[in-house]
């Protein structure tokens, strides 16, 4: 029964979006590891604090990183990704920054 279960959710996950951090790992992290050309870094807390009172909340960074900005592309260059792949993925690079 537990392992019928566990099918079933694992199922479930793999159809779902992405997780936050394989859409980081696959397409942020290009620019954001490294904070190529003025990208705020992921595990730079300053660098995310203000990003996120700049924009007011995450919902604003979630519309700003689809729209995209200076030289990052709408979405990351991935117009694939959906409004929540982009949440959960910014969400995850400022939980990796610890702020
Ligand atoms: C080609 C490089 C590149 C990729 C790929 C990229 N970014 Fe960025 N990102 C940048 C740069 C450069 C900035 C800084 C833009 C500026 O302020 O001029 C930025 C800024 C941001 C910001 C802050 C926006 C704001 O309003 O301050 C968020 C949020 C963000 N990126 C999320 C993401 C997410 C999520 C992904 C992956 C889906 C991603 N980025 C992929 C280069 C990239």
């Amino acid at each position: 029964m537990f392992v019928l279960l566990f099918l079933l959710a694992s199922a479930q996950a793999g159809a779902a979006a992405q997780g936050g951090d394989q859409t980081v790992q696959h397409v942020c992290s290009v620019c954001h590891a490294h904070g190529l050309m003025g990208a705020p870094k992921i595990g730079d807390a300053g660098a995310w604090n203000a990003r996120l009172k700049n924009a007011g909340s995450v919902d604003q960074l979630v519309q700003s990183a689809a729209r995209g900005k200076g030289n990052m592309p709408p979405r990351g260059g991935q117009t694939q990704l959906t409004d929540d792949d982009l949440r959960a993925a910014i969400q995850y690079m400022i939980s990796r920054s610890g702020s």
